[in-house]
């Protein structure tokens, strides 16, 4: 949760490893939307790090999603576990020598974001034969294996077209930015559209303000967005929904699965307006504020369609059940509760 768009990952790479428990929720007290999980197999990267069972260990400790980023060679064979262990999210890399198809179908199959990440050199086109399959594309701009390296900016440059491979999921997908991600780089990143920031030692300097540190990161990566790509017009909090309509239930069902088969998510939710003859009242379809433009393109038509629709089905409801009317006109009345 947040007041604006940028969300923060925080690698624990470089957090205290004997405590790592209680780094975490530190991290998660102080502001870091998820927990980026860096796994490496001395192979793929030259460092080794934690596996599954780590993170099965630590999924009780917090509610924070988990991001996996798995920096091994051979991910298609763990790749269950690593969803058992409780990972929200699981990243592999394009480079590996191992057909990647498959452990993206896992991923999804099981209900779980799947991304690939890509090393500073590869362009982004190495993407391009698993573009449906994504729902996460992590741009790394430094190469994998340490933390505390310096930030590279030509490959940060591939944040903005990454967006173009997530055009199917156009409001959850998600373009990840790894490696050298401070105050300093912030605002870059942020001005190119990007939606989780990795950072990792910059948060676990000793001495440092990590709650500062995050809440900076943040405002910065918000900025950035602010002022190179949104028309210097804050950012809307990822976390907002509008309403969109306000239908009979069946009609308000049909309409949400239309709008989500677009990949546009959609909360339906009792309202407070019309009663309907069958006794309930209409219910409301809310989409995520950020995407308030696109489905007022795409069906602002449809919806004129369905408040038709509607109508028709109120009377038909009513002919065939006349005592729905004494529930619409008690509604009316001045007692019946708007
Ligand atoms: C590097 C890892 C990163 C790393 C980021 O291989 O993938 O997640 O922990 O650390 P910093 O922010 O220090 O570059
Ligand atoms: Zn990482």
């Amino acid at each position: 949760m947040g007041t604006g768009r940028a969300r923060l990952a925080a690698s624990i790479l470089d957090a205290d490893l004997g405590n790592l428990a209680y780094d975490v929720r530190r991290a998660v007290r102080n502001g870091a939307d998820r927990i980026h999980l860096d796994v490496m197999d001395g192979h793929f990267v030259p460092n080794l790090t934690f596996g599954a069972k780590t993170i099965k260990a630590l999924r009780p400790r917090t509610e924070a999603p988990f991001d996996a980023h798995l920096m091994i060679s051979d991910p298609g064979r763990y790749i269950e576990e690593y969803i058992d262990a409780g990972c929200d999210s699981i990243t592999i890399h394009v480079e590996i020598e191992e057909p990647i198809e498959p452990t993206l179908r896992a991923i999804r199959a099981r209900g779980r974001a799947a991304g690939l990440a890509l090393r500073p050199a590869t362009p982004l086109s190495a993407l391009e034969p698993y573009q449906s399959l994504l729902d996460i594309v992590l741009v790394m701009t430094v190469e994998p294996g340490f933390g505390g390296q310096a930030f590279m900016r030509e490959p940060a440059k591939k944040i903005l077209p990454a967006r173009q491979l997530l055009r199917h999921r156009p409001v959850d997908g998600e373009v990840h930015v790894d490696g050298g991600v401070n105050r300093e780089t912030a605002e870059y990143v942020g001005g190119l559209g990007v939606d989780v920031l990795v950072v990792g030692s910059a948060l676990w300097v000793k001495g440092h303000d990590q709650g500062r540190e995050i809440r900076l990161v943040k405002a910065l990566a918000d900025e950035g967005y602010q002022y190179n790509l949104n028309n210097g017009v804050p950012p809307i909090p990822r976390d907002n929904w509008v309403r969109f309509t306000s239908l009979p239930k069946p009609i308000a069902k049909a309409f949400m699965a239309e709008i989500e088969a677009g990949g546009v998510p959609v909360i339906m939710l009792r309202g407070d307006g019309q009663m309907n003859p069958d006794g309930l009242r209409n219910y409301e379809l809310l989409v995520p504020a950020s995407a308030q433009i696109l489905v007022e393109e795409r069906h602002a038509g449809e919806r004129d369609v369905r408040l038709a629709e509607a109508e028709a089905w109120r009377e038909i409801y009513l002919r065939e059940h006349p005592e729905g009317a004494a529930v619409v006109a008690a509604d009316r009345r001045p007692s019946g509760g708007r």
